[in-house]
Parts: structure tokens; C-alpha cells; sequence
């Protein structure tokens, strides 16, 4: 075994590419490599049902991305990469823009495309609302809207609910939030009850959220945001259980992921085979958790760059971003040794916009391992899953799903969380990484 292992390793890396479809798709990968199962990277056409069903009395909420078939009535069937990409660059640009009079750092582009059914009102009025780590306001387009809504969006109605209020303490008064890029949010706080998909979860009375009355931007025709960020508004703070939540974003669009709140949230945890928490750290940006990167691993060797550079640097974790974002230098010392380790593949010149490390998809696939260092102290190594380091825009291309900031933030992208379970535990400020997970 261990000879064969040495053998495919020598294949991979030192090119010998067309050696390797003899040795089929069973075969053992080298040392801090994997083996990719490359059907297992493409969403189908159709919604893979999650086969776990829901627990009796979870507090559970289905992950659907609004770009996959899951998503009813879903526009697209799978998720295009460069727009998704140019909604990533919207979303860095208002992150880093640093508003003085609403701390918000959501982005009218916001979309890491995954959604959750919720209902508003009694009786209940459905929306598909972006689950958002980055923002704390939840907001959907109200029925009052004046400016930027269409007549088949879908409009909460406050005056059909017989549980809506806006005029008392807590549930009254203005919300506006204005973006960089031009984009922005106008409407007024109220409170009604809330009450998740299947019942799963239980009713919520007087949960505070914003009725969006003036949409300036264009917001896919979402119906809005759950905010699950850090601050008095969010979800999190409304809602005493949710200080502990998890969530597992599915591998590709046509599957299901799922959010839990509370207890439920720990105990699924269990179900992966490790889970490791690290300290969530305080940043500049005061509605989003921060955790401290330390450093990165390729095919088990630690890039030189990445202690130093990153040391010093503030990194995000957010569901809203799509493809993670290092500093420059980090991404390049990431992006050759990945090349490095994938000498194998043919390189594609100018492939994709935003990705510059593409490669023509052959069988077998033997990518390096690539590891997460967390925290100077109890350092974690958190393993990303394969869905985690490749985006397949087409089926016959995959690329290093990371980018180079602009600046000197990183983010933490939903790619990269794709096949973990990632728990937020905001009372003991940490969050945990579930890896080697099930998946549903
Ligand atoms: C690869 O993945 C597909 C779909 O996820 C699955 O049906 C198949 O059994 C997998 N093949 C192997 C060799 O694991
Ligand atoms: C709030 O509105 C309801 C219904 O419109 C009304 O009955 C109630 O008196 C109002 N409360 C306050 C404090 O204004
Ligand atoms: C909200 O309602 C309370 C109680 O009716 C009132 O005292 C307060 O001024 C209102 N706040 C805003 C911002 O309208
Ligand atoms: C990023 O940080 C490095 C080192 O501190 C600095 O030289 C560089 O100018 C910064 N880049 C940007 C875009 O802020």
C-alpha cells in the first residue's frame, strides 16, 4: 500500500498525467492528498432530497441555494460562477466600506445563494430569506413598498396578521442602511410571530424584523435576509436558544443543507466525526465574527507566507461571501503551491474572470489536502472538503476556488464551508468546524 501510495504520489506530482487513468478511481491517494469523486462536485438537475429526515421537535431549518433546483421556480438550475463572483466583489467592497451611521456590512449583492423557508404572521406568510452571518438585520419586502419591488415579488402584508405590531417599544421606529455602491434599504421595524418550515421549529411571538419599504439596487428579487450576525437585532439576540446555531452547507445546489438552532445545533454536531472549536475574536467590523487564521496548509506543508502575513490580519467568517479572499501574498503562496501539487493537470490559461487557477477535469482527480491553522493558542487544523477547495463551473473545468483581496482582509467564504458542519456557540465565543460529516 504504502508503495502505491508512493507511486501515485511521484505520478502526481511530477506530471506524469497520462499514466494515471490506468490506475482507475479506487485507488488510495498519497499522503495529504485526496482522492475527488468528480460527479459528487456537479449539482443534477433535479433536488437531491435530504434523506435524513428532521428529528421530532428540532429546531431545524432547510438550506435550499436560490440558484439550485431545490429553490422553487429556482431561475437558473445551477450557480454561474462569475456572476456569482461579481456579487462577491460587491459584497467585499461594501464589507470594507466602513459606514459611519448603521454598522451593517451586508451587501445588496449578498448572495452566498443559500436560503431558509420561514414563515411571518398569523396565519403565516411564507419567504425564502438569504441566511445571512454578515448582517443582523432581518428584513423582507413588505406589502407597503414604494420603490424598488415588483408585483410577483412576494410582499408581507402586516395588515392581514393578527399578531403584527409596529407601535409599541421594540417593535417601532426607522431602519435605513445605505451601500457603497449606491444600493440601499429603507423601511420600518414591527414584530410579529415567527415560525419555521415543517414546524420544525417553534413559534416565535414578537420577533422583530424590518419591513423593506424602499429598495435602492438590484437584490435578485429576494424575498430578504436573515440576519444572524452579531448585534441587538439579529436573530441571535432576539431569540435566547440561538445564541448556539449550526449550520451545514450542502456540497452542491441541487442538495439540502440545514440551519439548527439551540441544543439541536450541539447534538448535531456529533454526528460528524470531528469537530474542533476555535475562539471567535473581536474585529473592526462590530456585526461580523471574526476568527483568528493563523495559517495554511497545502499538501501538508504550511505556506511560509501565511503565519506572518496573516497574523496581523482580520479574518471573516461569512455565509454571504461566496469564494474566500486572502491577502495578496497569501493567495499567491496558496495558489503555486496548489499548482505545484497539480502538475498533473493541464493549467487553463484565462479560464474563468475571477479564478486563475482552472484545469481541465480528468480522471482520476488527486488533489492536495488543503488545512486551515486556527488560533496562536490550541491551534485547530481544520481539513476543507473537496467541495470546499474546488468550484466546477462547467462539468469539464474546476478551479481553486480562492481569490486575492484587493485589500488586506480575508474572508471566509461559503465555498470553503461546504461539507462541515460550522457551529456558532456565541455565549462561550467560539465556533466550532465539523468535518468528515455525513452528508445529506
Ligand atoms: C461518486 O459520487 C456519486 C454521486 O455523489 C455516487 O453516486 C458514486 O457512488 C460515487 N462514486 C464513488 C466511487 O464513490
Ligand atoms: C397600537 O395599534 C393598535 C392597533 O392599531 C391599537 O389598538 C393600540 O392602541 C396601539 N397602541 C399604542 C401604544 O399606540
Ligand atoms: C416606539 O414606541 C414607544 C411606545 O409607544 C414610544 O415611546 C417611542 O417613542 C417609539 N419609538 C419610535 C422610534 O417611534
Ligand atoms: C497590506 O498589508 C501590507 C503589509 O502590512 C502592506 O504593505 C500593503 O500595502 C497592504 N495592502 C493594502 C491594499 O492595504
Amino acid at each position: 500500500m504504502a508503495l502505491i501510495n508512493k507511486l501515485i504520489f511521484f505520478l502526481v506530482y511530477f506530471g506524469y498525467g497520462q499514466i494515471l487513468p490506468i490506475l482507475g478511481e479506487n485507488h488510495l491517494a498519497p499522503p495529504h492528498y485526496k482522492v475527488v469523486n468528480i460527479s459528487s462536485l456537479l449539482p443534477k438537475p433535479y433536488c437531491q432530497k435530504s434523506t435524513s429526515g428532521p428529528a421530532i421537535g428540532s429546531q431545524k431549518l432547510k438550506i435550499v441555494s436560490r440558484h439550485g433546483p431545490c429553490f422553487p421556480n429556482a431561475k437558473t438550475p445551477s450557480s454561474d460562477s462569475e456572476q456569482l463572483m461579481n456579487w462577491d466583489e460587491v459584497r467585499v467592497r461594501s464589507i470594507n466600506k466602513k459606514p459611519k451611521k448603521t454598522p451593517s456590512f451586508l451587501s445588496n449583492y449578498d448572495y452566498g445563494g443559500y436560503t431558509v423557508k420561514i414563515g411571518l404572521g398569523t396565519p403565516r406568510q411564507n419567504f425564502f430569506l438569504m441566511f445571512d452571518t454578515g448582517s443582523p438585520a432581518t428584513w423582507v419586502r413588505c406589502k407597503s413598498c414604494t420603490k424598488g419591488c415588483k408585483s410577483n415579488n412576494h410582499l408581507y402584508d402586516p395588515s392581514v396578521s393578527s399578531t403584527h405590531t409596529n407601535n409599541k417599544s421594540g417593535c417601532n421606529g426607522s431602519f435605513s442602511v445605505s451601500y457603497r455602491d449606491d444600493s440601499s434599504i429603507e423601511g420600518i421595524w414591527g414584530c410579529d410571530t415567527f415560525t419555521g418550515d415543517d414546524r420544525d421549529i417553534g413559534q416565535i411571538q414578537n420577533f422583530r424584523f424590518v419591513c423593506g419599504q424602499n429598495l435602492k439596487g438590484d437584490f435578485d428579487e429576494m424575498d430578504g435576509i436573515l440576519g444572524l450576525g452579531k448585534g441587538d437585532s439579529s436573530v441571535t439576540s432576539q431569540i435566547p436558544s440561538m445564541q448556539m446555531f449550526s449550520y451545514f452547507i450542502p456540497l452542491t445546489s441541487s442538495r439540502m443543507g440545514n440551519l439548527y438552532f439551540g441544543n439541536e445545533a450541539m447534538d448535531r454536531s456529533k454526528d460528524c466525526l470531528i469537530t474542533q472549536f476555535t475562539a471567535l475574536v473581536d474585529g473592526q467590523c462590530k456585526d461580523c465574527y471574526y476568527v483568528d487564521l493563523i495559517g495554511i496548509s497545502v499538501a501538508g506543508n504550511k505556506l511560509d507566507v501565511s503565519s506572518r502575513m496573516l497574523a496581523s490580519r482580520e479574518t471573516i467568517i461569512d455565509s454571504g461571501t461566496v469564494i474566500t479572499q486572502l491577502p495578496e501574498e497569501v493567495y499567491s503562496a496558496l495558489r503555486d503551491a496548489f499548482r505545484q501539487s497539480m502538475l498533473a493537470y493541464t493549467l487553463l490559461e484565462k479560464a474563468d474572470k475571477l479564478m486563475d487557477t482552472c484545469y481541465t477535469v480528468k480522471k482520476p482527480l488527486i488533489i492536495p489536502e488543503i488545512k486551515f491553522h486556527f488560533g496562536k493558542e490550541n491551534t485547530i487544523d481544520v481539513s476543507l472538503s473537496e467541495s470546499g477547495i474546488l468550484w466546477t463551473p462547467t462539468e469539464s473545468m474546476m478551479c481553486l476556488a480562492f481569490t486575492s483581496a484587493k485589500d488586506n482582509l480575508s474572508i471566509i467564504g461559503s465555498v470553503q464551508q461546504r461539507g462541515m458542519n460550522v457551529i456558532y456557540d456565541l455565549k462561550q465565543k467560539r465556533i466550532g468546524f465539523g468535518t468528515n460529516c455525513p452528508t445529506y
